[in-house]
């Protein structure tokens, strides 16, 4: 395939909106994916040419994030969180179930084209765990069960809409969405929800809340008067025991 003649001004465009243009880099490279699937060569040296470097640099870049793919993707990324919270909430039950059910490996592309399986890092969702996104979406608290229904809805062409974030589009369109260009869809979905604000609501309740930066700044090592009792009230005897017993350990 060729880069249109839209995608390349696309690029270009993507090179001016920063002060050094090699800072465009990684959407540039995002930008080549929506619109070929991967990272192509022709993609890294069009990248290379417009941003004054090597091709070798640009390929560089695309081979160290994971993020960046060199083979042709479905058209749904399904990633399962296999880090080790994850893991051990059932994010390897559910990547063992998916794998058999679809009848891929890692990084493999069911035959109808429609989903990538891939097992991923830590999404630093790990009060949901075990999660999986679909096109960098989450789906949060899975089970085998839930995470086979989603993937039956992407194959069957049926809405799916993620447990924080917008309905499922494409995995070119949410690439396009992450080189920088909106797809009218940011503000759909709850954002953060609750394990994530369970910290703030205690906050609120108890009347907690962060230093100004010039009080921080001023006595960065200080408890503030009005944070005393934040420290006081804090429930640290669980992790007090336990280091207790790492010690007597020794
Ligand atoms: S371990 Fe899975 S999101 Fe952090």
């Amino acid at each position: 395939m060729t880069l249109s003649e839209v995608t390349i001004s696309e690029l270009r465009e993507l090179a001016s909106r920063y002060p050094e243009a090699r800072s465009a880099l990684l959407p540039m490279l995002h930008l080549v994916q929506s619109t070929e699937g991967n990272v192509t060569n022709q993609g890294i040296e069009l990248c290379a040419e417009i941003l004054g470097i090597s091709a070798a640099e640009v390929s560089g870049v695309s081979t160290f994030y994971t993020m960046y793919k060199r083979r042709p993707m479905g058209k749904h990324h399904v990633g399962v969180c296999t880090n080790t919270l994850c893991a051990v909430m059932g994010g390897d039950a559910i990547f063992e179930r998916l794998k058999d059910h679809l009848d891929v490996g890692n990084d493999e592309t069911t035959d109808d084209g429609k989903v990538t399986l891939e097992h991923i890092e830590c999404n630093a969702a790990c009060d949901f765990a075990p999660v999986m996104m679909v096109n960098w979406e989450f789906f949060d608290n899975q089970t085998p069960e839930s995470a086979i229904e989603v993937v039956d809805k992407l194959r069957a062409g049926k809405k799916v809409q993620a447990t924080r974030g917008a309905t499922i589009t494409s995995w070119r369109a949410a690439e396009r969405v992450l080189a920088g260009f909106e797809d009218g869809l940011v503000d759909q979905g709850p954002a953060a929800a609750g394990p994530s604000l369970a910290g703030l609501e205690i906050a609120a309740e108890k009347g907690w809340s962060a230093p100004s930066a010039n009080e921080a700044k001023a006595k960065p090592n200080e408890v503030p008067d009005d944070k005393v009792g934040a420290v006081e009230q804090a429930d640290t005897s669980r992790a007090e025991s336990e280091t207790k017993d790492e010690e007597g350990k020794k």
